[in-house]
């Protein structure tokens, strides 16, 4: 958990909380979570993802605090189930692991969870043709093909800014704030605020 806090800009992703009840699609290990819940008792923090080892160490740490809930399950279906939900939906390195054609579903999903003027955080690594994208696929595919730690749904490999941007508009999402965070990273970060329209 410490590495990933030092490998991405997470706490920049916990300052762009909005509202009291927050979701974190592909929440792993629960260290966004943990940011978000741990000392703002008045929120309610939800964590999904469809991996149940993670879910099952997600809920041996941050699922402990009363504010946190876990579920193991799909965008989709938790959209099914629960429209108009939350005031925040942080999607944090999830869409890499799908392939393109599952976006649009996702992305749809992900509106329909927020309630009126609710607001998405979105962070990926983007492909900018730098050393580091090639690092950062490099890492990410011996994480997902040779160590099984994570769970792709399809796909490892990282869009550019631009295309992540018009996969957004796409889906009916306003962009109102997009960040690059590369310097002092070894993996070129893009992070997107956006509303739904
Ligand atoms: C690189 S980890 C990121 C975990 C966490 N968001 C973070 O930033 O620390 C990617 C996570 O996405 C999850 N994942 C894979 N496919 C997914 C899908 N279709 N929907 C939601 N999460 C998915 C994986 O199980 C894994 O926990």
């Amino acid at each position: 958990m410490r590495a990933r806090l030092a490998s991405a800009p997470l706490l920049e992703l916990a300052a762009r909380a909005h509202g009291t009840s927050m979701l974190d699609v592909g929440c792993g290990h629960g260290v966004l979570m943990a940011l978000l819940a741990v000392e703002s008792p008045q929120r309610q923090v939800v964590g999904i993802d469809p991996d149940q080892r993670k879910i099952g160490w997600a809920r041996q740490s941050v699922g402990r605090c009363s504010n946190v809930e876990l579920k193991t399950c799909t965008i989709e279906s938790l959209a099914a189930e629960r429209p108009a939900s939350f005031d925040t939906v942080f999607v944090a390195d999830v869409l890499y692991l799908l392939d393109a054609a599952a976006w649009p579903p996702f992305l749809r999903a992900a509106h329909r969870l927020l309630r009126p003027g609710g607001r998405l955080v979105l962070k990926e690594a983007e492909d900018d043709g730098s050393w580091r994208v090639t690092k950062a696929l490099l890492q990410e595919r011996l994480m997902v093909h040779l160590l099984h730690r994570t769970r792709s749904s399809g796909a490892v490999g990282f869009a550019p800014r631009q295309v992540l941007a018009d996969a957004l508009r796409q889906s009916a999402f306003s962009i109102d704030e997009t960040v690059a965070f590369a310097r002092g990273y070894s993996t070129p970060h893009i992070l997107f605020t956006a509303h739904s329209v």
